[in-house]
């Protein structure tokens, strides 16, 4: 039979196997960085808006609250944009010549609402909600990171599934006191730092966020009365507490001290009912 091929080409062939395995692995991982890369997460990101709009000066300068703006935070899936109205209940007064702020009052006047760019917008396909997560104790910051500091708006995190199911895996982590869900600066308990709770629940026996109650300083220094109240040891203070609910007066809280997040975590996870970190990370639940 007559040779077609000659022997080199044995050793090409290979080479040029090998040789396209390797493109393939490379185009992988590049395409796979791709995914993750800011350019299609748009992660860090700060996109043209009609006005310059700056939570920094607005939050951090003049200590408006998230709620004041994002009105429908704890009780909708959606935070919601504030109108052009809640704008002018400063601006009709301040900055009232700045070029700055002409679309907002072209807006006003016209009553065409100002188009912001969305800078966190999961597709479709995915069942996203605000109330459960600030309503279990899951802070603004923890998600959006310091907006306090942001002369303009951009998205902290990635928002990809695996960002979602690395908390959602270890909830426990990230929980804090209703109480400190605004609060930006809130950091984890810890020796130096700690953080007394109670819960309503511990009686009555129905546990929801809004039974416990955390603070950041010492209630036995409340006041005089807390003070005498709370001086004996836990234990007598839980049957005084007993006592002066049987005598049809409002109980006592039993305040519990944290100092580390794994503690408060624990703690918070009971008392919130979070459900378990496999039943968090079930598809049904991102996707409906
Ligand atoms: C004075 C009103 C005002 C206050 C107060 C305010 N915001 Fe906003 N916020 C806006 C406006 C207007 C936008 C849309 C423009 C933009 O993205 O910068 C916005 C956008 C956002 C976005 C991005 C929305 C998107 O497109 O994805 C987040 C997140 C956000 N705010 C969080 C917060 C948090 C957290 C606080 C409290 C610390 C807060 N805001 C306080 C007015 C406000
Ligand atoms: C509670 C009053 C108040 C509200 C509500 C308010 N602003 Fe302001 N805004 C101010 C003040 C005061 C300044 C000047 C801040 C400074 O110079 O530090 C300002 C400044 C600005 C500026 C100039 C740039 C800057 O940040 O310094 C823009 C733009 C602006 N505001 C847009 C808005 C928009 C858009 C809204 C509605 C979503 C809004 N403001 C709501 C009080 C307010
Ligand atoms: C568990 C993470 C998480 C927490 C906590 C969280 N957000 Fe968001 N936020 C998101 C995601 C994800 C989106 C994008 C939602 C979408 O595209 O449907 C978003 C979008 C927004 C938007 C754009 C408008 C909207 O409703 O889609 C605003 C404004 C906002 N968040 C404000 C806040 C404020 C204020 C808090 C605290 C009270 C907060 N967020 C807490 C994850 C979070
Ligand atoms: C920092 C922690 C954290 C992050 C990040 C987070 N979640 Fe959650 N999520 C929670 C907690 C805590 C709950 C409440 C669980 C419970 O009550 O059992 C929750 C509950 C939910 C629920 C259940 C709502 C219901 O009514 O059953 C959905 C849906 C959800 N998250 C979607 C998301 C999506 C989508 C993302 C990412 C874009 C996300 N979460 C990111 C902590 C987080
Ligand atoms: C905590 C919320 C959450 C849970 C639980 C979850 N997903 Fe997702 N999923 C997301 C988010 C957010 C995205 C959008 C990612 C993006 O935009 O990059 C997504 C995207 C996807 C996509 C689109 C392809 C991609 O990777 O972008 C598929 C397929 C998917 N999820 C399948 C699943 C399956 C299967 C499960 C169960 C094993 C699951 N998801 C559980 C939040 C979740």
């Amino acid at each position: 039979m007559a040779q077609i091929f000659d022997r080199s080409s044995n050793a090409l062939a290979r080479a040029s196997l090998v040789l396209t395995g390797l493109i393939v692995i490379a185009l992988g991982v590049t395409l796979d960085q791709l995914q993750r890369s800011p350019w299609v997460t748009r992660q860090g990101q700060r996109p043209d808006q009609p006005v310059p709009f700056s939570h920094k000066h607005h939050v951090q300068g003049l200590g408006l609250q998230c709620q004041y703006c994002h009105v429908t935070v704890e009780r909708s899936s959606y935070a919601g944009i504030p109108p052009t109205k809640t704008c002018m209940n400063c601006h009709a007064q301040i900055w009232t010549n700045a070029q700055l702020l002409q679309p907002v009052r072209d807006s006003w006047a016209t009553g065409q609402s100002l188009v912001w760019t969305k800078v966190h917008d999961l597709p479709d396909y995915v069942y996203f909600n605000h109330s459960i997560h600030v309503n279990k104790g899951i802070g603004c910051a923890s998600c959006h990171g310091r907006v306090d500091q942001m002369p303009l708006m951009y998205a902290q995190n990635t928002l990809q599934m695996e960002w979602c199911l690395n908390c959602h895996r270890n909830p426990a982590k990230n929980l804090r006191p209703t109480s400190q869900i605004y609060n930006m600066a809130w950091e984890a308990p810890a020796e130096s730092r700690p953080v007394w709770c109670t819960a309503a629940d511990a009686q009555s026996g129905a546990p929801t966020a809004e039974s416990v109650n955390c603070v950041t300083k010492d209630p036995a220094g409340a006041g005089p009365e807390m003070a005498s109240l709370d001086l004996p040891a836990r234990g007598a203070a839980r049957g005084l507490a007993g006592d002066v609910a049987a005598a049809g007066l409002p109980a006592i809280p039993v305040y519990r001290k944290f100092t580390s997040q794994e503690e408060l975590g624990l703690f918070l996870v009971k008392h919130y009912k979070i459900r378990t970190p496999r039943e968090l990370s079930s598809c049904e639940v991102c996707h409906r």
